[in-house]
């Protein structure tokens, strides 16, 4: 597992706080268990976009600037770059902390870091773009509450992510049905000698993505907003960029962007749901995850789920430091009494006693068929890698339902036997293993998902009924 990238380091400090959030997390976070409690809002904002367009190199920018990490940091980084022969990636190795992703320049495990806003406490979930590590997208993309969609506008770059088969498209569709709900486009790498901050480039890649946007769910007026940058130099990131260099540009930089971006506010009433990420051994059984619903704190008494385990919450903590309670869109570590750490698997969901999350082994889905592999039918008896919140687990369709006409959403009385690209189908799906899943329209985090094969998003779905318990 990935070092997690603490935005507290000292001055003169040689190294970024970079710490191992397997064990140094929950000793850190008793010491500081008198901390006040952050009155900040907080948002996950995952990084996404085609390999290579800049997500790491713009995330370790935000944490340089927002005065996390020094310079003599930054130095060393250059040179270890520079050794590798990959001068240019200096910024990107904040993010990327593994040194098989250095030595590649390549993302492979999402990286996690925090950084303050004047009104906001943000958690960066860096998202790798090769198509490899999709898998490792979806989980990081199934964190987030926003998304910074990152585009590289040099010259042939913008087009290879954008075509079928690139990143770009992919990764917004599957931010969408993930439940990311609001994207910051930043067309970056404006600096480079092939976009030299031109107003034509940066029109040319917002009047493209915008139809596409909108084809893939986004409200573009409300939901979306582009800006260009250059993630390398920092450019229009916590300042406005400065007129000299791009004469035209009128609107925000990134900070004032995401400073101001709005989202849903969630029920901290609700019952309470954490699909577990990951879990360890540290003085008992820690699992790792993101509150979907409801509020958790020291003392309570929750279920493990699917299996029904009854257990005690020990210690929970947020970021760093260690809190009583915490509420909807806060990525915790909950330390729990009452349950070995071998019998917790991730997709796992931490789960209110009273109104428990159903563990289904069928459910009924309404499918939008996005490009099958080729040659390809979408039949009875398809098997596919489901992915919704952090269960990843084989399944298979056993019986089309309904095809749904994509005009007027209604269905579409023909009986259907098979579909192709494009179509909307309801259908049911079934698993070998039990797994915790909701309906679509009582919890949205927890009952739309992905599913794919072969390494490729086939569908994107969400879970209209439920067995009768
Ligand atoms: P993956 O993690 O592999 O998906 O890539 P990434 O999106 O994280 O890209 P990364 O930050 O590793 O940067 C890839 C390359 O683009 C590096 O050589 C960067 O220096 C370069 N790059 C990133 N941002 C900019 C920019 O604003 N301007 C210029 N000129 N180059 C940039
Ligand atoms: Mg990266």
């Amino acid at each position: 597992m990935k070092d997690e990238v603490h935005g507290r380091s000292q001055p003169g400090q040689a190294e970024p706080k970079v710490k191992n959030k397997e064990v140094v997390a929950l000793e850190d976070a008793e010491a500081q268990e008198e901390m006040e409690t952050n009155k900040k809002r907080h948002l996950n904002v995952v990084f996404i976009g085609h390999v290579d367009a800049g997500k790491s190199t713009t995330g370790g920018q935000i944490l340089f600037l927002s005065g996390q990490v020094d310079d003599r940091t930054i130095q060393k980084y250059e040179k270890e770059a520079k050794d590798k022969s990959r001068e240019s990636w200096y910024m990107a190795y904040i993010m990327d902390t593994n040194e098989e992703e250095r030595v590649k320049g390549k993302t492979v495990e999402v990286g996690r870091a925090h950084f303050e806003t004047e009104t906001t406490r943000f958690t960066i979930l860096d998202a790798p773009g090769h198509k490899s590590y999709v898998p490792n997208m979806i989980s990081g993309a199934s964190q987030a509450d926003i998304g910074v969609l990152v585009i590289s506008a040099r010259k042939g770059e913008f087009e290879t992510g954008y075509e079928r088969g690139g990143q770009t498209r992919e990764h917004v569709q599957l931010a969408k049905t993930l439940g990311v709900a609001k994207l910051l486009v930043v067309v970056n790498k404006m600096d480079d000698p092939t976009v030299n901050w031109s107003k034509e480039r940066y029109d040319e890649i917002e009047s493209k993505m915008t139809p596409f946007l909108k084809s893939s769910g986004y409200n573009v007026k409300k939901d979306v907003q582009f800006l260009p940058i250059s993630g390398l130099l920092g450019s229009n990131m916590k300042t406005r960029v400065d007129k000299s260099i791009c004469s035209w540009w009128n609107g925000p930089c990134l900070f004032e962007a995401l400073d101001c971006i709005e989202v849903p506010l969630r029920d901290p009433k609700g019952p309470f749901r954490m699909p577990i990420i990951d879990k360890f051994k540290d003085m008992g059984t820690v699992v790792m995850g993101k509150v979907e619903s409801g509020s958790v704190c020291e003392g309570d008494s929750l279920l493990v789920m699917p299996n029904k385990a009854q257990v005690k919450v020990v210690a929970v903590c947020c970021d760093e430091s260690k809190v009583r309670c915490a509420g909807p869109g806060e990525n915790l570590r909950v330390r729990l009494s009452g349950i070995e750490e071998e019998d917790i698997l991730s997709g796992f969901v931490l789960s209110s006693i009273v109104k428990p999350i159903p563990a289904v082994t069928e459910f009924t889905a309404q499918l939008q068929i996005l490009e099958l592999l080729e040659n390809a039918i979408f039949t009875a008896g398809y098997k596919a890698v489901l992915h919704v919140h952090s269960v990843v687990e084989e399944c298979e369709i056993v019986e089309l339902l309904q095809q749904i006409d994509p005009k007027t959403r209604k269905p579409m009385k023909k009986k259907v036997l098979f579909v192709k690209n494009g179509a909307v189908v309801v259908c049911r799906v079934q698993v070998n293993n039990s797994i915790c899943v909701e309906k679509f329209s009582d919890f949205p985090q927890l009952g739309r998902f992905t599913l794919r094969t072969e390494g490729k998003t086939i569908a994107v779905g969400k879970v209209t009924d439920l067995p009768v318990a």
